[in-house]
């Protein structure tokens, strides 16, 4: 993160900035802990927590004040760190913040600045924030996608007849963590046959029988920082003269997205790319989801790459292109890469191989 960023954003909207949400928390420390809230005050930098963390956040947060709970409420500390600096104004994630914790922070508020202090909803500017990535993140990305990579690689050999698709799935997870992965960002989907239809598969107990197409959905982190990336193949020579259409019409619409993607773009325009090449071959109802999706601290995240998004692409956001088409009964394909914006178009962090045999 850059410093700056942050103490533009907590002087622009508001005096102090508190952060509860678990991925938000990272984000302004890099570390992750269970319980706490950070706070951003000017240039200075606050970590709440409890005995369980003292002394992992000062060994880690050089030129932090680390404060203890010491057993009181988490909000009736926030509200004695707030009235010590004299906040008026109190940034808070009006998004994802809990009844309850807003609740208690409003009657801890109330209790320690008797002068009151405006809640101001800040949700939107961390989020924008968030959605700009730096070299460090950038870097952190590339390596859990080049992790994943190095994953599929091994384990597609793994995929004979009579295995699992709950075998393949565990075996991802399991690989991508003896790579280097911290974690996966998700639940890997592996989808074999006329299960590749559904988009988001949860991995069964169907068999590998020759002939099916295969579609894995799967991404880990590192650093923090996820990767999302789907492969749609065949193991052997198929006959299904269907698929394999559909196939090329997918893996061409990603393409041409890609070539074409540019900062300055709406995500609805990048959907639009995808969405009119699949519509001109005659799949617009079995492309039933959006192109992609931002990525970072969750797989998740701002920007929507989807039809009618006005949210536009800036230089540093990160999202995945990944256009579907699903006959149910029969079978889907999807392709996701996920790729940074960078100032005249984008850096693929997707090197995979988009063919239709896998080998
Ligand atoms: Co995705």
């Amino acid at each position: 993160m850059e410093k700056n960023e942050s103490n533009n954003l907590a002087k622009t909207y508001c005096d102090c900035l508190v952060v509860l949400d678990d991925d938000n928390r990272f984000f302004y420390s890099k570390l992750r802990t269970s319980f706490g809230a950070v706070l951003v005050y000017g240039d200075h930098r606050v970590y709440i927590s409890d005995g369980r963390y003292e002394y992992f956040l000062k060994s880690h947060l050089m030129g932090w004040e680390i404060v203890c709970t010491n057993g009181a409420q988490l909000f009736d500390t926030i509200a004695k760190e707030c009235a010590k600096r004299g906040v008026a104004r109190l940034g808070f994630e009006n998004a994802t913040i809990l009844k309850t914790q807003y609740d208690g922070l409003i009657k801890s508020l109330s209790t320690a600045i008797p002068t009151g202090c405006t809640l101001v909803p800040c949700s939107d500017k961390i989020r924008d924030e968030k959605s700009i990535k730096n070299a460090e993140m950038i870097e952190c990305t590339a390596e859990a996608q080049r992790i994943a990579e190095e994953t599929l690689a091994k384990v597609i050999p793994l995929i004979k007849i009579g295995i699992t698709e709950r075998e393949i799935a565990a075996r991802i997870e399991y690989e991508m963590i003896l790579l280097g992965a911290e974690t996966k960002s998700f639940d890997t989907i592996v989808a074999f046959g006329e299960n590749s239809a559904k988009p988001h598969h949860a991995p069964s107990y169907r068999k590998f029988a020759k002939g099916d197409i295969v579609l894995v959905d799967m991404g880990c982190k590192f650093g923090g920082y996820c990767s999302d990336m789907t492969r749609t193949f065949f193991l052997s020579e198929s006959d299904n003269q269907e698929l394999i259409t559909i196939h090329g019409v997918v893996t061409e619409a990603q393409k041409y997205a890609i070539k074409n993607t540019r900062p300055g773009m709406t995500c609805g325009e990048v959907d639009a790319m995808c969405r009119e090449y699949i519509k001109s071959n005659g799949y617009e109802k079995e492309f039933s989801h959006g192109t992609g999706h931002g990525v970072g601290i969750a797989v998740h995240e701002y920007p929507r790459v989807g039809a009618g998004s006005e949210d536009i692409l800036k230089e540093g956001m990160i999202i995945t292109i990944e256009p579907g088409i699903y006959v149910q009964g029969l079978g889907g394909v999807r392709m996701e890469d996920m790729v940074v914006v960078t100032h005249d178009g984008v850096r693929n962090f997707t090197k995979f191989s988009k063919n239709l045999y896998s080998k």
